[in-house]
């Protein structure tokens, strides 16, 4: 039954969910009401494929270009809808923004690990009641502005068929758990289309909590519902101290993976080697050794050796981007874009490596809040300029997000990514053959998750210092 039918029967609301009327994996953009409370158009991108007329600024030019190099080159994937596609790209320009902007923030030697993806999923889950300067920011900021009118206008719908294709894939070996909610305070009085589409859409409504009376409590639960959507893998995501009496509303997004290499490392091939997190500075990691074939390639102009192991099943791997012998990662960091990423993995070939990387567990969590702000996301998050009139009713300000915090976590090892190991350690090193092409990710290196068929990155992250876990 379709929710139109739901909204004109209100006298068997007992037999009529949402949840039971709309399967959104299966649902067509007609089934359900998405119409925006508001809605925002960069001028210069239009459904009907025209080039911008007017002489756009420097940025601007830039993606225009990209853009139209991406459609030189790639042929949309098959079975893919070509929105769907087009939404992923734009959550791809939108990860290497933000990580180049947390690798700003952040010492080289410290590890970044994030899920962009995730990220863009939940504001897009706030564009749905945004308005103004803070619908436009949004759109701007998480690059919706890049894709045609109607795909912007129901990114929604489309962030859910990208999630159905990522999350709903059945393979006992691969396993994505994302949680994504918003939290506001129980005198807010939400509305209620906002409620249902986001329940539909990205799989919960917003929880109402008492912040204002029970600020600490109110953080245990929201730590707690995290917990129990990704079975006990994320705990306490919201630090102590992180929820005051002042909260209004919350967002908070995590993301959990497991997978297993279709490769396995075997055990026996782990040795105890120097990692080396800088030019002075070494530590000593349990590094992994297999040589196989693999979509591998070297790019002397960039100065990178680019990787892919593949994960079993559901079409995801791991991208591996390591600086040749006269580079290193800051220099990488400042050449790396969304494009050049797709060009290298678009041109690896199948060839044999010897292949070492390090064991390695890293779990990274951030305010969402600050970063996004240096990303000129301001108004979302402030009293005096938030316009979300599409999810509080009544009240036209002072409803803002208060906060915003992600979470994500990772596990690298002989099995795959976030397996229990527990591995005796041989100490004897190994001597490369010199005839074959040879990855040794003994310093710091780039790593990105994605599902290659349709090149969406999951996750992005950094790895210059494994020694601290694995
Ligand atoms: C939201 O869903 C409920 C039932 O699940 C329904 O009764 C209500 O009419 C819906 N509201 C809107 C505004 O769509
Ligand atoms: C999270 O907490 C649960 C319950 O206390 C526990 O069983 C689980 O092991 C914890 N998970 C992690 C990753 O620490
Ligand atoms: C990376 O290389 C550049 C240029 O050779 C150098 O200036 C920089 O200090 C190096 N950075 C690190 C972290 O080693
Ligand atoms: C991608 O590759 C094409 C063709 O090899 C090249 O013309 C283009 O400049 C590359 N893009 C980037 C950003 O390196
Ligand atoms: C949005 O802007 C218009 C005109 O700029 C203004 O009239 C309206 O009140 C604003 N709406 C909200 C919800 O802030």
């Amino acid at each position: 039954m379709k929710l139109w039918t739901c909204l004109g029967a209100l006298w068997i609301l007992s037999i009529c969910s949402v949840q039971a009327a709309v399967d959104i994996c299966s649902a067509k953009p007609k089934d359900l009401p998405l119409q925006p409370v508001c809605i925002y158009r960069n001028p210069n991108v239009h459904d009907h494929e025209a080039a911008p007329t007017e002489k756009p600024a420097v940025k601007v030019l830039e993606k225009a270009s990209e853009k139209a190099h991406g459609k030189m080159l790639e042929k949309i994937p098959e079975s893919t809808n070509p929105r769907v596609y087009e939404l992923s790209k734009a959550n791809g320009r939108f990860a290497l923004s933000l990580f180049k902007q947390l690798s700003k923030g952040k010492p080289h030697e410290e590890n970044i690990f994030m899920s962009p993806l995730s990220i863009s999923t939940a504001f897009a889950m706030t564009k749905l009641g945004a308005c103004n300067s803070t619908l436009e920011q949004i759109m701007k900021v998480f690059e919706f502005d890049t894709i045609k009118e109607k795909t912007s206008d129901q990114v929604h719908f489309f962030f859910a068929k990208l999630n159905c294709r990522l999350y709903r894939k059945k393979h006992n070996t691969v396993e994505l758990v994302s949680a994504n909610r918003l939290f506001g305070e129980q005198s807010l009085n939400i509305n209620e289309n906002f409620q249902n589409i986001s329940e539909v859409v990205y799989g919960a409504k917003l929880m109402p909590l008492n912040f204002k009376e029970k600020p600490e409590i109110s953080r245990l639960k929201i730590n707690q519902w995290i917990s129990e959507k990704t079975k006990g893998k994320i705990n306490d995501t919201l630090p102590q101290g992180s929820i005051d009496a002042t909260a209004v509303m919350v967002l908070v997004n995590t993301i959990y993976f497991k997978g297993q290499w279709k490769n396995k490392f075997d055990k026996k091939d782990v040795m105890s080697l120097q990692f080396h997190v800088s030019s002075t500075k070494k530590c000593q990691v349990h590094m992994m050794y297999k040589e196989a074939k693999f979509q591998y390639k070297k790019f002397p102009e960039d100065k990178v050796k680019v990787l892919e192991l593949p994960y079993n099943g559901g079409g995801i791997s791991m991208v591996l981007v390591l600086p040749m012998k006269d580079s290193n990662l800051t220099e990488v960091e400042k050449i790396i874009t969304y494009s050049k990423l797709t060009n290298w993995t678009n041109t690896m070939s199948e060839t044999t490596v010897a292949v070492q990387i390090p064991r390695f567990r890293i779990e990274d969590s951030f305010s969402l809040k600050e970063k996004m702000r240096d990303m000129g996301l301001n108004h979302l998050f402030s009293a005096e300029h938030a316009s979300l009139p599409g999810i509080v009713e009544g009240v036209d300000n002072g409803i803002y997000i208060s906060d915003a915090y992600h979470k994500a976590f990772l596990e690298v090892n002989e099995e795959g990514s976030e397996a229990a190991a527990a591995t005796a350690v041989v100490a004897l090193g190994r001597s490369l053959n010199v005839n074959r092409e040879s990855f040794v990710a003994n310093k710091p290196f780039l790593l990105f998750i994605r599902e290659a068929t349709i090149n969406t990155i999951i996750f992005a992250g950094r790895i210059s210092n494994p020694c601290k876990s694995g």
